[in-house]
């Protein structure tokens, strides 16, 4: 059952090599936070957030996955179902949209 998977992870790391790997959790970096006009501190609670309440009901949906219109618009739902207050929703979105953008490699500056 172990060749199955390395086959897969060897896959992944094709992929990643000549495009953005969708799949990424970016590290929370300085150039984030600069680019977002955000404390780093607000990012890295923002991931940690997201790493410890947004797998409980499915999988974790990556952030590449989701626009950043859709993000803002679904998380208010999903961070009551992960009953997060409205600042660390706050934390949460600025981090997946950072996050979105660092895989994209977009210019986050509104
Ligand atoms: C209590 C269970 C629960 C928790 C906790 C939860 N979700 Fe969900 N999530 C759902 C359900 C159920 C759906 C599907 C339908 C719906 O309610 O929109 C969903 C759907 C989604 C979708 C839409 C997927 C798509 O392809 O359109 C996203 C994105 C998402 N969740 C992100 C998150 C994030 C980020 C968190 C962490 C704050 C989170 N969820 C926490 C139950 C949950």
């Amino acid at each position: 059952m172990q060749m199955p998977r390395i086959a897969a992870l060897i896959t992944l790391i094709g992929l990643a090599s000549c495009g953005p790997d969708i799949e990424a959790i970016p590290q929370v970096s300085d150039s984030m936070a600069t680019e977002m006009g955000v404390e780093k501190a607000q990012l890295q609670r923002g991931r940690d957030l997201y790493m410890a309440h947004c797998n409980q009901c499915h999988e974790r949906v990556k952030p590449a996955k989701i626009d950043p219109e859709y993000w803002r618009e679904i998380l208010p739902h999903m961070s009551q179902n992960a009953k997060l207050n409205s600042a660390q929703l706050q934390d949460l979105q600025t981090y997946l949209i950072a996050a979105h953008g660092t895989v994209y490699q977009l210019n986050l500056q509104q």
